[in-house]
């Protein structure tokens, strides 16, 4: 069963099983397109791995093809569509694992709420307790990820998942993002360096916006309200 079908990736669901089959795109030239999906496919399995290693919940990589990827299905709900109603906690174990990625200099690459998946553990409707942790959280979509030590690549990391919640979780951007920073510093020693890099890399985007409308936007950033 078609569950998903992406620019780059189609994905179906057999069972417990999804596979990711990169597809071929016909305006890039054959050989590179080739490459291009071989290599993202190889990298988005050893990420998968990788940050499993580093203590973060990604689906069990079950067979490597060439271009395609069996991996455990995880049978939960989006991030994106319960994060409204579960912000606070939902974030601070957002941020706890990205520290976890980047404290092993695993950089995601693509960090929205479309790729992190909530699976609540069993009991947690009936109880209906929001303030403990009943939830698991994955983390999938590794194919745009990398290995760096840099503090700017993480810094861009984080910048594109507030770009996220400005933009589709705008009612609790505010009270998300200062539980994801919060949590993120806590659990990553290096995490005030990379915060330090993050509002570089925000003056550079806002910069890139405002010479591209040709006027200032709204100065409205609550990037940098972590406490
Ligand atoms: N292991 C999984 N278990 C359950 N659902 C999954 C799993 N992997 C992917 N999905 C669902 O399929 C959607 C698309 O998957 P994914 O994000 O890996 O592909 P994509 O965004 O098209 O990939 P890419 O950005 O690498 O081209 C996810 O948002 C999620 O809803
Ligand atoms: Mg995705």
């Amino acid at each position: 069963m078609l569950i998903a079908k992406g620019a780059e990736a189609e994905l179906n669901r057999e069972g417990d099983v999804v596979v990711k089959e990169r597809i071929k795109k016909s305006y890039r030239i054959p050989e590179l397109d080739d490459k291009l999906r071989k290599r993202r496919t190889a990298l988005e399995a050893r990420l998968l791995r990788e940050a499993r290693r580093a203590g973060v919940l990604t689906p069990q990589v079950l067979e490597e093809g060439k271009t395609s990827l069996k991996i455990e299905f995880i049978d939960g709900q989006k991030v994106k569509d319960v994060l409204d109603e579960n912000c606070t906690d939902i974030c601070k174990e957002i941020g706890r694992n990205v520290a976890l990625l980047h404290s092993y200099d695993i950089i995601h690459g693509d960090l929205t709420t479309s790729n992190m998946i909530i699976k609540w553990k069993d009991g947690a409707g009936a109880r209906g307790d929001k303030h403990v942790h009943i939830f698991s959280l994955y983390f999938i979509d590794f194919g745009l990820g990398f290995i760096s030590k840099r503090e700017e690549d993480k810094a861009v990391d984080l910048y594109l998942l507030h770009e996220v919640l400005e933009s589709t979780h705008f009612t609790i951007m505010e009270k998300a993002w200062k539980a994801v920073l919060d949590s993120y510093k806590r659990h990553y020693q290096g995490g005030d360096k990379v915060i330090k890099a993050l509002l570089k890399v925000e003056s550079r985007g806002r910069y890139k916006l405002r010479t591209k409308s040709g006027r200032a936007i709204k100065s409205s950033s609550t990037l940098h309200r972590s406490n």
